[in-house]
């Protein structure tokens, strides 16, 4: 075995990852390992990383202990029932696919040690916002290793698998409903006047300085807005009509749908 962390799938989210481990100087691309049936993702995952790339799944097993699961959710009982892919004991199985509950990956890895991770595709700039759930022989150094691998390309909470369709409803999916709100925004701008690229940048940046002050002031949302607000002036003029026209129950309804749709296909 010469490899530390074995991806099985190449795509969008095993890039970012991979990109994240080697930036952050985790793992060195030698110790990085992944798969993908076509050559011209394994061509372009080796360019970009300069990792050792292999055709079939079954290959990456006995490369490394620590087992990245990172195909589409459709491409999962071809992998363990037609490939005829093993994962035993003594390897730990970290699942990025939705919906691949662990009782799920106990039918497939009955002995590996499980975790089951949601991110969101912020992980492809480092700003992935995910959750992720541990069975029960997952223990404390294996956390701390789980965790440092993920927080590579974000923020990682542990959570108790219940949470899983919250974590899905509030960072999986939220990037869409946020990217609603900055193109809103924009449309904004451009209604008043201002180039559409140039309202999409102030909008963007505003959501991230936002983002930042709530997470490194530690500050109430709702303390951070009335900072904002004086009296008489132009924001609270704003948030009043936003208040009117149902932004918050609008996002609230939104995020809940989304956790419900999620709990409901973790169920089929
Ligand atoms: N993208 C997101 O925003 C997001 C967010 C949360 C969770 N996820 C989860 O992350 C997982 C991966 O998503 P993605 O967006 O990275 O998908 P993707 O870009 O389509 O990548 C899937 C990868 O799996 C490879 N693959 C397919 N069949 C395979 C097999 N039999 N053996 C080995 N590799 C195989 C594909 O290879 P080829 O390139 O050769 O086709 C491709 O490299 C999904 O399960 C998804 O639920 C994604």
């Amino acid at each position: 075995m010469s490899a530390k962390i074995g991806f099985i799938g190449a795509g969008k989210m095993a890039e970012a990852l991979i990109g994240g481990l080697i930036a952050k100087g985790i793992f060195t691309k030698d110790e990085i390992v992944a798969c993908a049936p076509s050559k011209t993702t394994r061509d372009r995952v080796s360019s970009n990383y300069g990792i050792r790339m292999f055709e079939k799944a079954v290959q990456i097993v006995p490369e490394a202990d620590l087992i990245v699961l990172a195909v589409k959710p459709r491409s999962v009982p071809g992998l363990f029932e037609d490939e005829g892919l093993e994962i035993g004991k003594g390897k730990t199985v970290i699942s990025i696919i939705a919906g691949l509950t662990l009782a799920k990956m106990d039918s497939y890895v009955p002995d590996a040690k499980k975790i089951r991770v949601m991110p969101n595709h912020c992980c492809m700039v480092k700003e992935g916002a995910m959750g992720y759930a541990c069975d029960p022989s997952v223990d404390g150094d294996d956390k701390k290793r789980i965790a440092k691998i993920l927080s590579s390309v974000g923020l990682a909470e542990e959570v108790p698998e219940y949470l899983m369709d919250c974590v899905t409803g509030i960072a999986g999916s939220s990037p869409a409903f946020l990217y609603m709100v900055i193109d809103s925004m924009a449309e904004a701008g451009v209604l008043n006047g201002m180039p559409r690229d140039q309202a999409v940048r102030l909008a963007a940046q505003s959501m991230l300085g936002s983002a930042k002050m709530v997470l490194e002031t530690g500050k109430h949302p709702e303390q951070l807005r009335d900072e904002v607000c004086s009296p008489g002036g132009t924001t609270i003029v704003g948030v009043k009509t936003l208040e009117d026209l149902g932004l918050r129950s609008a996002m609230a309804n939104a995020v809940d749908a989304t956790i419900a749709k999620s709990a409901e296909m973790s169920r089929e």
